[in-house]
């Protein structure tokens, strides 16, 4: 496993980062438990977790699993959690007011068994939160030590931008990572987001390396597994709904069997192998799933292959429209 420093900051992390996301969803204890060990028998020492994970139904449960699983080791990993969902009946359990946020950041912590998160992310934009009123209580409560880092999750550049600027007027802790969605099959990021994070060394640690199930090679244009999240969760078949996404699927999956390589591991190797991605958040619901994604780490991906698979889905437009004047 290779290690790198987490944006500006002094903490070294692997280069694959595990989402929890499926503890206590698809993953029961058991098998969570099984996964949480491979990663850190692969080196890994970086979790990634929320408080509203594995779901609406069951929020919480994937911080409780994951801090029993990390009570003996504790100084030795660095843990990521989140604010935003709606995680309780009252109106004011969700978003980033600065009353949710330390209440938010109480809870995770008694469910994490920890006395500080490493890195805090807002989850996700809320326009209804003045974005001073959001960081001015992640700087209380990183001046309280309950956590490291303060970042943000599913942000627009311009978003991200906005509170670099007002954190550093204020002279507050600004911004340490972003967390955006990243894939072959959804690059996006690499329009401003990927830009801005390395113009401000920002940790970037991507979600969805594999699409949520697209690239593990078991989706064609004709054929869809009995069980996956693209068959089974509303959300995710809209997000990848159009036929696009499919037919890249087929085109990756032939590609990587021309290459010998696993789909899994080719998918994460081609989002860890970005020079402005610091690790990919890998995801899986069982030990079989997670050993590919593991094998990314050994996998040596050089500048023509990552062309190669890059000419695979087209790029996204560039910001602006007057490229013929860009140097
Ligand atoms: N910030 C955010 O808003 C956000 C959003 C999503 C995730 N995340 C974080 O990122 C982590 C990873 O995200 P993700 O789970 O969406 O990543 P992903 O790699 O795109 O998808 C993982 C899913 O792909 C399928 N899969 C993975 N390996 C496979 C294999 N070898 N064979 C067959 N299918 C395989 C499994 O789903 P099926 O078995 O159901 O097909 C698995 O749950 C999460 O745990 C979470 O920590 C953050």
């Amino acid at each position: 496993m290779l290690y790198t420093f987490l944006g500006d900051t002094g903490v070294e992390v692997s280069r694959l980062c595990f989402g929890t996301m499926s503890f206590g969803g698809d993953a029961d204890r058991e098998t969570s438990a099984a996964m949480y060990h491979r990663c850190r028998e692969a080196g890994i020492n970086f979790f990634d977790c929320a408080d509203i994970y594995p779901s609406s139904e069951s929020p919480g449960l994937s911080e409780q699993i994951l801090g029993s699983l990390i009570a003996s080791e504790r100084d030795q990993l660095v843990i990521a959690s989140k604010v935003y969902a709606k995680v309780g009946p009252d109106r004011n359990d969700q978003r980033l007011s600065r009353r949710h946020i330390v209440r938010a950041v109480e809870s995770s912590l008694q469910r994490l068994k920890t006395d500080r998160i490493d890195v805090y992310y807002l989850h996700n934009f809320d326009k209804n939160t003045p974005i001073e009123e959001s960081l001015r209580a992640l700087e209380d409560l990183l001046r309280a030590g309950k956590i490291l880092y303060p970042a943000v999750s599913n942000w627009a550049a311009w978003q991200t931008a906005t509170a670099l600027g007002t954190a550093e007027g204020r002279h507050w802790r600004p911004i340490a990572c972003v967390q955006p969605m990243y894939s072959l099959a959804k690059r996006q990021a690499e329009v401003e987001i990927l830009p801005l994070a390395r113009s401000r060394n920002l940790g970037v640690l991507t979600y969805g390396p594999v699409a949520g199930g697209l690239l593990s090679g078991k989706y064609t244009r004709a054929s869809r597994p009995a069980l996956g999240r693209l068959v089974e969760n509303d959300r995710y078949r809209e997000r990848f709904g159009e036929a696009f996404y499919y037919e890249l699927a087929e085109r990756f999956s032939e590609h990587c069997a021309a290459r010998g390589v696993h789909p899994v591991t080719t998918a994460v190797a081609w989002v860890q192998a970005n020079d402005a991605v610091t690790a990919p958040i890998i995801g899986a619901r069982d030990p079989q799933q997670l050993h590919p994604s593991l094998a990314a780490a050994d996998l040596e991906m050089d500048a023509e292959w990552y062309a190669e698979l890059s000419a695979l889905s087209p790029a996204p437009p560039p910001a602006h429209d007057r490229t013929e004047a860009a140097t």
